[in-house]
Formats: C-alpha cells, structure tokens, sequence
C-alpha cells in the first residue's frame, strides 16, 4: 500500500469526529513501535519527521524505513514534516514525497507569518502535499484569559480565533496549530493545569462562521507525560526533576471532541523508550546486546502508542472506514 494522503485522514477524522496520532520518528525501533501499535489497533497514523531527526538518522534512511513500514503494514499512513522551520526545508520534504509539510513561522510577525506560509503553500499545492501554519507561541499554561465580555485579547501569546480566520484566509495552509496553553517537552506546567479549551471552541467556532467548515486544528505539545514512566526512569538512575508536567489526558479527549484533527506526541514515546532502556541497563548490567535492551524499549513505546490511539484520540478501529 502506498502512501496515504494527509488530506484524506483529515477528512475520515473530521467526519468520524477521531483525532490522528501524529508521532515523532527518530529510528528504526521508534517506527516499528508505532506501526505495530497502529496495526494492531487498526489506526491510521502520520508520521511525524522533524529537521533534528533528518540531520540524526539521514532523510535517506528515514525514507526507506518508511518505505519498509508501509509495504509491511496494511494501516493508512501519512508522513509529515515536522516543525520546518525554512521554505528550502519544506520544499526538499515536498520533493521526497511527504504528504504534508509544517511550516512554523509562529516566532515571526503575523504578516512574515503569512508571507512564509503562503510561499510554502503555493509550491505545496502544486506538487500535491498540504501544508500546516502555526499562530501563536506555545509558552505553557500562562495566564492569557479571556477578556471580560467573552473577549480574547489581541497581541497575546495564545492563538486569538479572530486572527486565526485572518491567517487562514490570506495564508491558505490547510491546517492551523493553535497555542491555547501547550508546550513542548516533559515541564509544561508548574504543577496540574490545562489547556485553554473554551479559546479552542471559540477557534474552531470562528472559521466554521467565516465559511471554512470544520477545519482541522493541531494540538502540539500534547504528551501528557505519564508520572509512572518518570518515576520509573529515576527509579533506574536517571534524574527527572519533580516538577515534570504534560497535558491531562481528559484535555486532549475535550479538544479532540473539539476538533483537534491532528495531535502530537513526542516526549512521551522518549519517555517510555528511556525508561525501558534504564529499567534493562539496571536489571542486567552484564548485558552488552543492543537487541536486549532495545526490544524492551520498542515493546514499551508499542503499548504507550496503544493506549493513545486507543484511549484517547479514539483512531483505533478506524483504519478501513
Ligand atoms: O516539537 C518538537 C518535536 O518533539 C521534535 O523534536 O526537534 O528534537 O526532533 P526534535
Ligand atoms: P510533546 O513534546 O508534548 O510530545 O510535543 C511534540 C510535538 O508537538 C511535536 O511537534
Ligand atoms: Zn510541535
């Protein structure tokens, strides 16, 4: 099976009202343990690559892993840059054939913003791959509330669903990741907060008024970091701090129902491989077989990608639809 086209799974995920996992992959073992997961669940999945994991693995190798895993697997799989940060960068993956690009101008005005994106988007669009923006900046759970009267300030760092309208309309990207208190990495938080689900509504309420339908959002950041897999990861010697934070799993399922088409999830597949890494260097430090601690590692990301799909963006039995 080739692969499948972003545009496509967003479209089965808007109409069946699920979220995609949108995992990192870095190596082979990270791969294998997400098409399994997803082929055992029978989840469509995308593929996330990043700039860092292209100069860590080589675009080559990365490519023919993937290769590997659509002819071996029978699930839809997309394969998406992620977080590219240069018109050059998108275009080099839209050559190789991903199926969408991220273009994150999110730290520029939001007229350069708009400039970059539409660059990426028009040579995107010839070349059939789709593209996602980003606005706003994801700096965590700070206080950027509404105004009183149900109002969003403007100039903010959370994505304010006005200027979303705006941004999609004179960018064109086909996708929008929203800052409405998600970060990125395992400290998110100071202690248990949440994300700014009601902005969320307001975003989504805002382009489906502004005539651009049920339009797929992206939540970044949303590793929930599991406190078993850090206590377990400084149990066998490593040195979390206390203060590890991630995104309560009853958020992500609030603002998958929301719409939130595409969800994120990186750290928690390090956190898991780490901790199964430790946990194997620890019971048997004899040990100097890279397959004896790297298979417990797959085996433990494998389950984590499972409950995700399975449990929380609700993909799992969707991949025939
Ligand atoms: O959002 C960033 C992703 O977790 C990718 O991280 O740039 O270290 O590969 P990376
Ligand atoms: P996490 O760090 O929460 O896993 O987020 C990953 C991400 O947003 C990748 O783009
Ligand atoms: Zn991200």
């Amino acid at each position: 099976m080739p692969l499948t086209h972003t545009k496509d799974l967003f479209a089965k995920a808007l109409k069946g009202k699920y979220a995609l996992g949108a995992f990192n992959v870095n190596n082979m073992e990270l791969l294998q343990a997400i098409i399994e997961a997803c082929e055992e669940e029978k989840a469509p999945v995308m593929l996330q690559i990043s700039k860092g994991a292209r100069q860590y693995a080589n675009p080559v190798y990365l490519r023919k892993l993937i290769e590997a895993a659509v002819s071996l697997s029978n699930i839809p799989i997309a394969v998406h840059l992620d977080h590219g940060d240069s018109y050059e960068l998108c275009k080099e993956c839209i050559d190789e054939g991903f199926t969408s690009v991220m273009i994150d101008a999110s730290h520029e005005s939001f007229e350069k913003n708009v400039e970059i994106c539409r660059q990426v988007v028009e040579y995107a669009h010839k070349h059939n791959c789709v593209v996602e923006g980003e606005l706003g900046m994801l700096v965590g759970a700070q206080h950027d509330d509404g105004e009183e009267g149900g109002g969003y300030s403007k100039g903010g760092c959370y994505t304010h669903p006005d200027e979303a309208v705006k941004f999609v309309k004179e960018s064109g990207v086909d996708s929008l990741a929203v800052a409405i208190g998600n970060s990125h990495g395992a400290y998110k938080f100071k202690g248990e907060q949440h994300l700014d689900l009601e902005r969320l509504k307001a975003i989504k309420k805002a382009l489906l008024d502004a005539g651009m339908g049920d339009y797929p959002l992206v939540l970044h950041g949303a590793s929930s970091v599991p406190k078993d897999l850090v206590t377990e990861i400084n149990k066998y010697g490593g040195k979390m701090g206390e203060e590890t934070a991630g995104v309560p799993e009853a958020d992500i399922e609030i603002a998958r129902r929301v719409g939130c088409t595409k969800v994120n999830i990186d750290t928690d597949l390090r956190l898991a491989m780490t901790a199964a890494i430790r946990k194997a260097f620890f019971e048997n430090p004899k040990e100097f077989d890279p397959r004896k601690y790297l298979a417990p590692a797959r085996t433990k990301v494998k389950e984590l990608v499972r409950h995700k799909v399975r449990d929380v963006l609700c993909c799992a039995g969707h991949a025939f639809d």
